[in-house]
């Protein structure tokens, strides 16, 4: 049994099911969809049919169906029960549904994952599963911004997320090197921030870095972004996009320099760290940001908007006499009031929208907005904070689950990433809950998710090998109750789940 989260509860049972080219879906009421989704996952390597039936012939066959008795596993809980006689899944929702079928598709033989046809004996052994997820934010971030990223990628990522039970994409979308989202109202946005000169090699600590002369860049269409949208929904995914504000915004002040603090034409971003130029406070600014969010909230139906929120530099408020002038205006004490007044503004405009703003652990500092989600990526601490003062938290400590660190302690052997160690078994051992939290604190964690930062993260291949199989392990301190976590279960289960994703082509980094 080699399911990857491993699943609440697991009974096996006598027997198994085989899937032959006479095999049937069976879709009960409100099923169709799905029983045609899993159909396509079979397909391939099987070459059968899999003919869709209302109802049952008697031949084997899979059942999918919808049952309310199941709403005690939650929204996304769901059974599977495999006999001799058939396969039967059964949730109380459509996403339960699915996470059955993508059980179904790891019990069966490894080559179900191929896509050019396989001759196999398609059996799977008797077993009762009743599963449901510990969280319900199970993510992976992907910033696409300080290396653009191709749409096909985001599309298998979000595959492979469906396939691991991981249910929020986090799309980091705007930064100092590049803005990769078209906003109508303001086209330079992408005609310029979409773009920089050349990139800085290395870490760039150096006081006299090397740059490589390259031009890079590359933005999403609002229509590419809705596409995202839509096939993530389908996969059962939210898309939660994420603008930054007031800091990492300097590809914004590059397109349109009335943005800024100086007045002075930027250029988009040519090297990594925290940059000294932001937002300012003027209303103007506060409009454009509105401007921005009313597109943004077009595209993306999701509840959580993202607005960044994290290392914004105070000099140039501080030195700024519009800016000062404006703190004075408004009765802001210092300008991490000032830095809270735009998280405060955002939040008013989104809740007013009905949607919730999340924001990293910094919108903690000047005073945490009303109804502010925080990511708590510092550490803990800001995430136990927010929970103490009762606001819900995603727990992303860089030190377990920035998987743009090294995965050995020997950096020779890696290829070269912003640093830290966080190996595979530092993941798996990875517990949201902080025990400083009480019972009732603690509901305030939604969950966790990967951060895949790519500063030095340029290909697709790369971004590949910094996630897998780190996501494995991830998926299960998410999904799986904390008393099954078991590393070396894990560590059994993981060699034929690296061979599914060699079928899928997927570039992860070899077991040590
Ligand atoms: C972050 O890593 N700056 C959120």
């Amino acid at each position: 049994m080699n399911i990857i989260p491993m699943p609440v509860r697991v009974e096996p049972l006598e027997g198994s099911f085989v899937l032959t080219a006479d095999s049937v879906i069976v879709a009960g009421p409100g099923t169709l969809e799905k029983a045609e989704q899993l159909a396509a996952f079979l397909r391939p390597a099987t070459g059968f049919a899999l003919p869709m039936l209302e109802e049952s012939s008697g031949v084997p066959a899979i059942y999918l169906m919808l049952d309310d008795r199941l709403k005690g596993l939650g929204v996304e809980g769901y059974e599977l029960e495999v006999l001799s006689s058939g396969v039967k899944l059964r949730a109380s929702s459509l996403a339960g549904l699915f996470y059955a079928g993508q059980s179904l598709r790891q019990l069966l033989p490894i080559e179900i994952f191929s896509d050019p046809r396989v001759e196999k004996v398609w059996q799977v052994n008797a077993v009762s599963i009743s599963d449901q997820p510990r969280f319900g934010w199970r993510g992976v971030h992907l910033d696409c911004c300080r290396h653009f990223m191709p749409l096909e990628f985001v599309f298998k990522l979000l595959d492979l997320m469906a396939l691991h039970k991981l249910n929020t994409f986090h799309w980091h979308l705007t930064e100092d090197q590049g803005w990769r989202l078209e906003i109508k109202k303001y086209p330079k946005l992408t005609e310029v921030g979409a773009w920089r000169a050349q990139t800085i090699i290395g870490h760039g600590y150096q006081t006299d870095p090397k740059f490589d002369g390259k031009p890079h860049g590359g933005f999403y269409t609002q229509d590419q972004a809705r596409a995202v949208v839509k096939y993530a929904a389908e996969l059962h995914i939210t898309v939660v996009p994420e603008i930054e504000l007031p800091g990492h915004a300097q590809a914004a002040i590059a397109a349109y320099p009335e943005l800024g603090n100086t007045g002075a034409q930027l250029k988009v971003g040519e090297r990594w760290g925290i940059i000294e130029h932001v937002l300012n406070p003027n209303e103007s600014t506060m409009q454009f940001l509105q401007d921005v969010f009313s597109e943004v909230l077009e595209i993306f139906p999701g509840t959580y908007i993202h607005v960044g929120g994290d290392e914004c530099p105070k000099n140039e408020w501080k030195a700024s006499p519009v800016a000062q002038a404006r703190m004075q205006e408004l009765g802001l004490h210092d300008e991490h009031e000032l830095q809270s007044y735009f998280i405060r503004r955002m939040d008013a405009f989104l809740t007013a929208r009905g949607r919730k703003l999340i924001g990293w652990d910094e919108i903690l500092e000047g005073g945490l907005s009303p109804n502010a989600t925080v990511h708590s990526w510092r550490g803990e601490e800001g995430g136990i904070e927010a929970a103490r003062q009762g606001h819900d938290v995603v727990m992303a400590p860089q030190s377990h689950v920035y998987f743009d660190h090294y995965q050995a302690a020997d950096q020779a052997r890696e290829p070269l990433a912003i640093g830290g160690h966080s190996p595979l078994e530092k993941v798996y051992g990875y517990e949201p809950i902080p025990a400083q939290l009480s019972s009732q604190e603690a509901k305030h964690v939604l969950g966790s998710q990967a951060q895949m930062w790519t500063e030095y993260v340029p290909t697709v291949s790369h971004a590949e090998y910094m996630l897998f199989p780190r996501l494995c392990a991830l998926c299960e301190v998410l999904w799986t109750p904390a008393n099954r976590k078991d590393f070396v279960g894990f560590s059994g289960r993981l060699l034929p789940h690296l061979e599914r994703l060699s079928l899928k082509n997927v570039n992860f980094r070899p077991l040590d």
